[in-house]
């Protein structure tokens, strides 16, 4: 099996490429909480070039990780944008399409969500790919987590059964995490057969992203059963997570994936012959989130290779963007709105 190493550049060395990795917080959890932390380990990547026009980000590209290759644009790096097979792309979304044209030997692209402002953005960006032969992953990091998929692939209904409902809640924008929770739904439970607003909750601004707003809703997913997303104040506290009500328990996965907790069905304390899910009898499973980016880079350098497909393709980002899509533009009414066929089959 080869084991060569693909030739990588970070694009946008902020938070997400770096910054975060000094927070020591999350450093208790997220041994790779960015990408720089990933490709400092990586066997299958070499880190060749940084790019961003903020000195700062020049700088601890320099000096912290080591980075031989650091420019302002694409075009500053020079003959060496031409060894780049690997972009990761860590931008902001409105500013990607442009850095393509600069890596005339692309092979793939790691795109940080969402993976545009809007469908037709997202949609130009992944054409753009199509036609250069790009693979693109889009880092909706979920995707790649050990847990989650394995709760996705069977370990969800052997613990809990079948599910009768679920409840997401997310916050600092549905654009912004709405993107991550709406996907993981798709993750767990498939592909959406309608959406519709909960318009007896208020919507309100908080988060990162110009003109995104956070909005309570609910969808209805085509293999039957429904889920709500409600939207809590980052300001008061964070939350992206969702509590599973299934036939034989409950299961929870709160603290941003970090506490994964499952309720047993028990006889009922209060009333002889019936049941209840015991709420104070949580089985603690492991949470492995803190390698989730890891192992994103780890799917690509084998869809790379040949041997995987990629779990986070931009087709599948582009199927939860217009989801995002069809929420935003859902009557404030609350009426139901019919999610257009093409969503229904790609998982
Ligand atoms: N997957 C996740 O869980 C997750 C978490 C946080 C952020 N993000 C996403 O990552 C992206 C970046 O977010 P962030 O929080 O790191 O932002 P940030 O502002 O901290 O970093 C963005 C960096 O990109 C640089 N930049 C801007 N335009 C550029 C260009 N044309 N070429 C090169 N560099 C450029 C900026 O100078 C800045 O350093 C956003 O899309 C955000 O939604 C994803």
């Amino acid at each position: 099996m080869t084991t060569r190493r693909f030739k990588t550049a970070v694009i946008g060395f902020g938070k997400m490429g770096a910054g975060y990795a000094a927070d020591p917080a999350m450093a208790r959890y997220y041994p790779y909480a960015t990408h720089a932390q990933v490709l400092a380990d990586h066997e299958r990547f070499e880190w060749i070039a940084v790019v961003d026009p903020n000195p700062d980000a020049q700088d601890a590209a320099r000096r912290q990780w080591s980075v031989e290759n650091v420019a302002a644009t694409v075009t500053d790096l020079g003959d060496i944008a031409e060894e780049i097979e690997v972009a990761i792309l860590a931008t902001p979304p409105d500013s990607r399409l442009a850095i393509l044209d600069g890596l005339p030997n692309l092979r793939a692209v790691l795109v940080e969500k969402p993976l545009g402002l809007d469908v037709d953005q997202a949609n130009l960006f992944l054409d753009e790919c199509r036609q250069r032969g790009i693979l693109v992953q889009v880092n909706i990091w979920r995707r790649a987590d050990e847990m989650f998929r394995r709760l996705a692939a069977g370990l969800l209904s052997d613990r809990i059964g079948r599910v009768q409902v679920a409840s997401f809640f997310y916050g600092n924008g549905l654009l912004n995490n709405g993107t991550h929770m709406v996907d993981f739904a798709r993750m767990l439970f498939g592909e959406v057969k309608s959406v519709q607003r909960i318009n007896v909750f208020q919507s309100f601004v908080e988060g990162p992203i110009a003109g995104d707003s956070n909005q309570a809703f609910a969808v209805e997913f085509v293999d039957g059963g429904s889920a709500s997303f409600l939207p809590l104040r980052f300001s008061a506290y964070r939350e992206n997570g969702v509590i599973i009500w299934g036939a034989r328990g409950r299961f929870d996965i709160l603290n941003e994936g970090l506490v994964l907790a499952c309720y047993p069905q028990r006889s009922n304390r209060a009333m002889t012959g019936e049941r209840e899910v015991a709420a104070d009898a949580a089985e603690l499973m492991p949470s492995t989130v803190g390698k989730a980016l890891y192992e994103m880079y780890t799917n690509l350098s084998q869809a790379l290779s040949g041997t995987a497909d990629l779990v986070s393709s931009g087709v599948s980002a582009l199927l939860t963007s217009q989801l995002i899509e069809c929420i935003r533009s859902a009557p404030a009414s609350g009426e139901q709105t019919i999610v257009p066929i093409h969503n229904y089959n790609a998982r």
